[in-house]
């Protein structure tokens, strides 16, 4: 009896809610009639991860926001103050420090789910440019939040970084110093990175994401065989035969992928949040002192491919530009993967050996690069005793330089080796 008043009175509330806001209908629009492929496989897990890390990032970032200060001589002392005195500080920076580089594993693995099914192809080019932007704003939340903990790499990495803006012809001077609001990094500098990471970015980023969902939603999934799920339905309901509803289906797959993923991310949290200096560099326990250059300035292992394409392109007439050019070319390429791609196919499980061999090229110039970056600039020069040295450069930069040519071959060969290579007949219906 009182279980059926319970029942009645969230009915008639439910009805009252949906009169004045559209919340059923969503609910099915986007979750229990959303019909998703019945294939998905793994790398279907890391979209949801980056929302639970997206979340994860904001909750902790209020709680972090609460006792820091954005002023130069307190800022370093307040962080040590919530890691040793706020209670559970500790954990709420290390989860903060972990879950950024965390962000960048999960949307590198998502963004690589794209490249093997082709998930930006035809009809998904918007989610994919929504990505891209994406990645662009998240690495910029990345570098802003790097400044505020005030400590020597945090100076330095944003002097760094700042300075190369400069080398962009006519504009650069300015932009640097609109950027930096000083001279040289100071306390206006931290001030607007607080401003750019606790609030303009994050708005972006999160408008964003719900562009990239709402993009998705209106086209549906891609999937692990890279077929249109909307080709085949049922004549009667009009459900993809080869779809099922988000709710249960992913919500709970889901969940598996979430628990696993805590249980890494605690792992990492309780026992290397350092990681042994690859997340939280011990430079960065020393306090900030412009007088002071660090020996060894590297970005965070996120950013390390981009750095060493950067450091591998020589200087014209004295300029950096082309090597600032080239690096922002790098990260900017993913954007062009719609309309290089001339496969008939998209799933690199119907593909021929041409792709395949060029992706595996990209990712090992991505990982080559990405451990160079790590290297000290100085390592670069030691690495090359006079008989290592190739053509007036070290070792070092040769292979840099190399696996630089391979990573952009990828995107600027792709129309010609995707065209010509053997792909197999691609199934009419998902091969769950
Ligand atoms: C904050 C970061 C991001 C969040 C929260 C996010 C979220 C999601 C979610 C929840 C999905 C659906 C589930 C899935 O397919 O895994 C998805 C799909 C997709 N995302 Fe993202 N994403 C992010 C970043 C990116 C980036 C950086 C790219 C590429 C540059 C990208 C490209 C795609 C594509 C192409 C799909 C459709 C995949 C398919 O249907 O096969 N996303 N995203």
């Amino acid at each position: 009896m009182a279980n059926n008043k319970l029942q009645q009175a969230s009915t008639n509330l439910l009805g009252w809610v949906d009169e004045r806001f559209p919340l059923t209908s969503n609910v099915k629009a986007h979750l229990t009639e959303y019909y998703a492929p019945k294939n998905f496989n793994f790398w279907y897990f890391f979209g949801s991860l980056a929302l639970l890390v997206l979340v994860l990032q904001i909750l902790t970032g209020i709680f972090l926001t609460m006792n820091y200060k954005p002023e130069a001589t307190l800022a370093f002392a307040s962080v040590e103050y919530i890691m040793r005195d706020v209670s559970w500080g500790r954990l709420i920076r290390y989860m903060h420090s972990t879950g950024a580089s965390m962000f960048f594993v999960v949307v590198y693995l998502h963004m690589f789910r794209g490249l093997i099914y082709g998930s930006y192809r035809t009809p998904r080019e918007l989610i994919w440019l929504f990505g891209v932007g994406i990645f662009l704003v998240l690495m910029g939340e990345a570098f802003f939040g790097y400044l505020l903990p005030w400590g020597q790499m945090s100076y330095w990495g944003a002097q760094v970084i700042i300075n190369l803006f400069t080398s962009i012809p006519f504009i650069g001077p300015d932009i640097s110093l609109w950027l930096r609001g000083d001279y040289t990094v100071s306390d206006a500098t931290l001030n607007r990175f607080f401003a750019f990471h606790v609030i303009a970015l994050p708005l972006v980023l999160l408008g964003l994401v719900v562009a990239h969902l709402i993009a998705l939603h209106e086209v549906g999934s891609n999937n692990p065989d890279g077929v249109e799920i909307k080709k085949h339905k049922d004549p009667k309901t009009k459900i993809p035969l080869d779809g099922i509803p988000f709710h249960p289906y992913y919500t709970v797959k889901d969940l598996v992928g979430v628990s696993v993923f805590l249980i890494v991310f605690s792992a990492i949290i309780f026992f290397a949040p350092e990681m042994g200096g690859y997340f939280l560099e011990a430079n960065n326990f020393i306090p900030a002192d412009p007088l002071k250059t660090p020996p060894h300035i590297a970005p965070v292992w996120y950013f390390t491919p981009y750095y060493s394409i950067l450091r591998a392109v020589p200087p014209i007439l004295n300029s950096q530009f082309p090597g600032v050019a080239a690096m922002g070319l790098s990260v900017v390429s993913f954007a062009f993967l719609p309309w290089l791609d001339r496969s008939p196919v998209k799933s690199i499980r119907y593909r021929g050996n041409l792709y395949k061999k060029w992706l595996a090229a990209f990712v090992v110039s991505f990982l080559i690069l990405g451990y160079l970056g790590t290297e000290p600039s100085n390592v670069w020069g030691q690495f090359a005793p006079e008989t290592l040295i190739v053509g007036g450069a070290d070792r070092a930069t040769v292979v840099a330089r190399i696996f630089s040519l391979v990573y952009f071959s990828f995107f600027a060969l792709m129309p010609w080796y995707t065209k010509k290579d053997k792909t197999k007949p691609v199934p009419e219906r998902v091969t769950a």
